[in-house]
């Protein structure tokens, strides 16, 4: 291996008794893949294997806590017990490549295509997300949004059944957690909503119940992770001001990471706080040094991911880089990161197990994945 890139292959203590190998994780990526009953296919669990073994931990795409927060046609489901046995599986797959598996936890809220939900499609309050043809959502009942919050400590409890090293709770890019964080999807004036402070009671209430279901389920160390969006584009829209609030709330909650969803980990900050310094460094700042922080977006080759690792951000993500590259963290150990491949090739799917739907949304979504124009 090149010396430079030594510090990527350090391992990090990740709560308080759990070490991961290297800094480099597989980033949470939906496949649309699954079976049509909410169960992991065979290409899908081969694609996982594939991606397994340089990393020290996959992320997997979310799965859906809730049937009613079914996200995406092909997603693996989280929300019954007879899914333990498809879940174990995925996880046992991870492991057995020697990467730490961590279950992306997940309610869509107004994203959710309404023909997967027979259109009852809910969130916060009934504003559809901007763009053309949103559905109208249906305001969740105070009832509804107590028995969505258990929901999640029960996939919680799922993913220790089936053998999985934690969960990520999927608070980011514009989903139902960050939906209530949000005051352009929030506009609720009871307890859930309103002003700043109690937009965070839903996605807090989340990780309450998540870390308790670990306290009562898990016989051994088990992460808990958060991952949130920076800032909305939409006015009104969460602000860098809001996302620190955020960020207050959750340092208390005793999370083993956060994990700042970002498309370009140096993007800077569009509002609020200090416009023009990149995101990461202002959430590093704020967090310094209670959570451990996972950073991500367009890490395509070493000198990016250890640049990214100097800013002080001790685990890097890499997400479409290793959909186009499954061997980009074994090469860099061998000192063959200049064979990288940070493009993706047309004629490469079998080579790179990529199952069908994954494949045709990567080919047929220009400007999504470099090397389709
Ligand atoms: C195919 C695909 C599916 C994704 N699905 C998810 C998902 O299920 N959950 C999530 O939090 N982020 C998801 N993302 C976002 C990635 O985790 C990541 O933040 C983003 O792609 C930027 O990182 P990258 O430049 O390394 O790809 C997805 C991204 C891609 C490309």
């Amino acid at each position: 291996m090149n010396s430079k890139y030594t510090p990527l292959f350090e391992s990090f203590n990740l709560g308080k008794e759990l070490e991961v190998k290297n800094r480099l994780v597989m980033a949470p990526m939906t496949n649309f893949s699954s079976n049509p009953d909410g169960t992991v296919s065979d290409a899908e669990v081969n694609y996982y294997e594939r991606r397994s073994s340089g990393v020290s931990m996959v992320i997997t795409a979310c799965t859906y806590v809730t049937a009613n927060g079914k996200g995406f046609h092909g997603e693996f489901g989280g929300d019954k017990d007879e899914l333990i046995p498809s879940l174990s599986r995925l996880a046992s797959a991870i492991k057995a490549k020697g990467a730490k598996a961590i279950l992306q936890i997940f309610h869509g809220g107004r994203e959710v295509p309404p023909e997967l939900v027979n259109g009852d499609v809910v969130s916060a309050s009934n504003i559809p997300s901007e763009g053309e043809g949103k559905a109208v959502p249906r305001p969740l009942s105070e009832k509804e949004i107590e028995s969505i919050i258990l929901d999640f400590g029960e996939t919680t409890r799922r993913a220790i059944e089936a053998g999985f090293d934690g969960v990520e709770i999927h608070g980011a890019n514009g989903y139902l957690l960050q939906q209530f964080f949000s005051p352009h999807s929030n506009r609720r004036e009871d307890k859930w909503g309103g002003s700043l402070e109690k937009r965070l009671t839903f996605p807090l209430a989340v990780v309450d119940e998540v870390k308790k279901a670990v306290a009562e389920h898990a016989k051994g160390p088990f992460i808990v992770g958060y991952r949130f969006s920076p800032e909305e584009p939409e006015t009104p829209g969460i602000t860098m001001d809001d996302t620190l609030a955020l960020i207050d709330g959750l340092v208390t909650k005793d999370l083993d990471y956060l994990h700042v969803s970002l498309m370009d980990f140096w993007s800077k900050a569009r509002r609020g706080a200090e416009v023009d310094r990149p995101r990461i460094e202002i959430i590093k700042e704020r967090i310094g040094d209670q959570v451990p922080i996972i950073g991500v977006g367009s890490i395509y080759t070493a000198d990016d991911a250890i640049k990214a690792l100097q800013s002080g951000v001790p685990l890097i993500a890499l997400g479409r880089e290793i959909i186009i590259d499954p061997e980009w963290v074994q090469k860099v150990e061998q000192g063959r990161e200049a064979e990288i491949v940070t493009k993706i090739n047309k004629d490469n799917q079998q080579q790179l197990d990529i199952p069908d739907p994954l494949w045709q949304a990567i080919i047929h979504s220009p400007g999504w994945f470099p090397g389709i124009g």
